[in-house]
């Protein structure tokens, strides 16, 4: 059992994930919270100090790793399918499960965040906005199915997605 959730942040990735993980009694896997503990700070610290491609770079070799031996359920981060290598590895190694939220519902979510260093703007839905619409192409494109996360509540969701797998 190898499945990989992927899609914007505040989609639900890392609380679907870990109830997931739960419920099939296989490990969660959160590879942002992987990356923290390598770099020994905070994603939002490390963007500040050295810049995002090099967080990408970080990432890259990340998900690599957890692609090279599948297992579990993985929370990627919202920016994973950035690059072509990490849609590849993900797709061959997991299933892929998108996460598809509404900006807007997204928004609701994650008004109060201040984790999420792409949202320290003055505009955050019209960030989340942009975000969509550059990332949803790339999300389909990595994913085997895709399941909407706006209403449900996460353990619906997980009831959803354990009749798919
Ligand atoms: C990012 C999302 C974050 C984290 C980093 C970049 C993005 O993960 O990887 O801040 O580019 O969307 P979440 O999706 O868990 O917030």
């Amino acid at each position: 059992m190898a499945v990989a959730l992927v899609g914007l942040p505040g989609a639900g990735k890392s609380a679907v994930g870990r109830r997931l993980a739960q419920r099939l009694e296989v490990p969660f896997i959160d590879s942002d919270h992987v990356i923290e503990e390598r770099i020994g700070c905070s994603i939002r610290d490390y963007f500040e100090r050295e810049g995002e491609a090099s967080f990408r770079d970080l990432e890259q070799a990340v998900i690599a790793e957890l692609a090279a031996a599948p297992h579990g359920i993985v929370a990627t981060g919202g920016g994973a399918v950035l690059r072509e290598a990490n849609r590849v590895a993900l797709r061959a190694g997991f299933h892929v499960i998108y996460l598809r939220s509404a900006p807007e519902d997204l928004f609701r979510r994650l008004r109060h965040d201040v984790k999420r260093p792409l949202l320290q703007v003055a505009d955050p839905l019209g960030r989340l906005r942009e975000l969509y619409d550059a990332r949803d192409p790339l999300y389909r494109e990595t994913a085997h199915d895709v399941v909407e996360t706006g209403r449900p509540t996460v353990a619906t969701l997980v009831n959803i997605i354990v009749m798919q797998l």
